[in-house]
């Protein structure tokens, strides 16, 4: 008898360049229901990315190379010769740059976005200085790019696993916070890399998931995802993290990221600040997985890292038959919280385990990084 299925059988984003499409799944309706989604338009991306359908840093990161790529594609150029390549560049350059601005502004704080639409725009302007080439073949060059970003994105989750792997043991118990898992990546995850990697290897992790209000990714998708590769997993909510880690439960908290400072502040989903705050007070190693690719030097600190606010509904009416709270209450509902880099115990990257003091160990990072770009 075959198989079924499970979540982990199926891209997180793919491209389907004949159909001129990013093929997602929907993961607003997960667990219940494993919908496939075709996005071919501008606004249909961007839809996607605002309302969660494709989410984690990297996910949007993969999602938004494909979706430049696929609407500078669809841009008709007339006479597609050398001797014509200023006129059709200018052409194609102003498409570009309407579209790489307009998703940008889908969503602030993951890094991932813009890290991935200006990369694909360094290699659109340094195409379009070779006055050899068509724009069939500057498009062509795009495409492999952004398949480039999603192979490196596995690549890179299944180092942040290995590494991940050296700070725990086998038995240990692992907490997590939202989903940095395979739905927010395109395989291993980055919090979850280590857990998948341990399985593996037999290491028997017992992994505790927080539900994430308001959203509920790490109840919808985390523990989903998890128990699926039949991964020990107990869901709790998140005010009962402290209970859990007084009781010694949890020997470690692995949690992914969605921009990282310079000096190590992390922003992530609201309420992973809270975990880290209570590892503290029970000697918990609190690790923040980080791919570079979410790490902004250009940020001094947290403070500066734009933080997502999202709409009141979320809190008091989504996922309740009726309304739970009163008409009318102000609703306080930021998307990402920042922990300060004091009490992160170590940012597992690509490139290794950087530890404090930050702004030195995450330069030593990108220098390597520099050195040894990873070749996929
Ligand atoms: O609002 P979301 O679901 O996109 O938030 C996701 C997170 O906060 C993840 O932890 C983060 O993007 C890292 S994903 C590897």
């Amino acid at each position: 008898m075959e198989k079924a299925k499970s979540i982990l059988d199926y891209e997180t984003v793919e491209l389907l360049d004949n159909e001129d499409a990013i093929q997602i799944i929907d993961q607003t309706l997960l667990p219940g229901e494993t919908k496939l989604i075709k996005l071919y338009t501008a606004k249909e991306i961007w839809d996607a990315i605002y309302l969660l359908q494709v989410r984690g840093a990297p996910a949007i990161g993969v999602t938004a190379g494909f979706g430049i790529y696929l609407l500078t594609k669809l841009v008709p150029v007339p006479d597609d010769t050398p001797e014509n390549h200023d006129r059709n560049f200018t052409l194609l350059h102003e498409a570009f740059e309407k579209n790489k601005e307009y998703l940008a502004s889908s969503r602030p704080t993951a890094v991932n976005l813009s890290w991935a639409l200006n990369r694909m725009e360094k290699l659109f302007l340094t195409l379009g200085e070779d006055r050899s080439l068509t724009m069939a073949q500057i498009k062509e060059r795009l495409r492999e790019e952004a398949q480039t970003i999603k192979r490196e994105d596995i690549e890179v989750c299944r180092r942040i696993g290995e590494y991940g792997l050296t700070l725990v043991k086998p038995g240990d118990g692992l907490m997590t916070h939202c989903n940095a898992g395979q739905l927010a990546c395109c395989k291993y995850g980055t919090a979850t890399a280590p857990m998948y990697l341990g399985q593996e290897r037999g290491y028997h992790f017992h992994v505790y998931c927080d539900e994430t209000r308001p959203l509920l990714q790490g109840a919808r998708l985390t523990a989903y995802e998890l128990h699926s590769a039949g991964i020990e997993v107990t869901l709790e909510c998140d005010d009962m993290s402290s209970s859990l880690m007084r009781q010694g439960k949890i020997n470690a908290v692995f949690v992914g990221c969605d921009r990282v400072a310079a000096n190590g502040d992390a922003a992530n989903k609201i309420g992973t600040s809270v975990d880290a705050i209570v590892a503290a007070r029970y000697h918990v190693p609190f690790y923040v997985c980080a791919p570079t690719s979410t790490i902004d030097m250009s940020l001094k600190s947290g403070a500066q890292i734009p933080i997502e606010m999202r709409k009141p509904e979320e809190v008091t009416t989504m996922w309740y038959e009726k309304r739970m709270a009163p008409e009318g209450i102000d609703v306080y509902n930021p998307a990402f919280d920042v922990t300060d880099n004091e009490l992160i115990a170590g940012i597992v990257t690509e490139y290794g385990i950087a530890r404090a003091p930050y702004t030195e160990s995450l330069k030593a990072i990108f220098e390597e990084k520099k050195n040894h770009p990873i070749q996929v």
